[in-house]
């Protein structure tokens, strides 16, 4: 059966000396608990090769937040999916709506990074969502379906079955507004319903589908219980250690 799990995206935030505090403040303060979720930190690439030395990585998996459509070779400023993996990083977060809408990453770019991760041993958490006037014009679920079958949906089975689904509607990214546990809810039942029609049951019912948009202590838990919302991919609550370790509470 599919994991829970709960990311966090630390986005464009904390020099490396912060950000090693952050991750080591995280690391100890989950130390005497139990949670039976999987713990992933996104971090600037700066990040991202220090991590390893100072949390155990098999116990808060570490992730990159791009990498590059390119395999090597003379791409000033970018990063490889091979390089990212050499720092012992699992995970890559790809098509965040941050990346799509200022960096203009087209549905192309993001199956050749897709590609590229899986190519180099990355597991890559696929961010799909729909901006506030599609919601309004209710066409999130066309929007998402796009989203998946411009960039994913040409993986075979094997490959999709490694990716983490990340429904997160841009008009609740660093907004306050949260999809309500019901409209999360219908969403992802139907991103996996689109991955049944796919790639058949098992690899739907095998794929975990975070939640992500202003998600924080006080609603994790609302939107956690229903049955396709497999845990939360983390923003600005990622940055404070006991914000997230609440959030890592509410899914146990
Ligand atoms: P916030 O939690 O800050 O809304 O960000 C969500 C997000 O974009 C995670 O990738």
């Amino acid at each position: 059966m599919r994991k829970n799990i709960i990311a966090g995206n630390w986005k464009m935030n904390k020099t490396l000396q912060e950000g090693l505090e952050l991750a080591k403040g995280l690391e100890a303060a989950l130390k005497d608990r139990s949670y039976a979720c999987g713990i992933i930190i996104g971090t600037p690439f700066i990040h991202l090769a220090s991590l390893p030395a100072v949390i155990d990585t098999k116990k808060i998996a570490v992730a990159a937040q791009n990498c590059a459509d390119k395999e090597s070779g003379a791409y000033t400023g970018e990063v490889s999916a091979a390089m990212v993996k050499s720092t012992g990083a699992e995970y890559v977060i790809l098509g965040h709506s941050e990346r799509r809408s200022y960096y203009g990453e087209t549905f192309e770019v993001l199956k050749e990074k897709t590609l590229l991760a899986l190519k180099n041993g990355l597991k890559p958490i696929f961010c799909i969502g729909e901006v506030k006037a599609e919601r309004e014009a209710n066409k999130q679920n066309e929007v998402v379906k796009a989203q998946l079958e411009g960039s994913v949906f040409n993986l075979p089975a094997e490959e999709f079955s490694k990716l983490v689904i990340a429904y997160e509607p841009v008009w609740a990214i660093g907004t306050g507004l949260t999809a309500t546990p019901e409209q999360a809810q219908e969403i992802h039942a139907y991103i996996r319903s689109l991955i049944a029609d796919k790639y058949g049951k098992e690899v739907a019912d095998n794929t975990t589908i975070l939640y992500g948009g202003s998600c924080n202590a006080q609603n994790a838990k609302g939107l956690f219980v229903n049955p396709d919302i497999d845990g939360g991919l983390i923003g600005g609550a990622s940055l404070k250690v006991e914000d997230f370790v609440a959030i890592i509470d509410a899914i146990g």
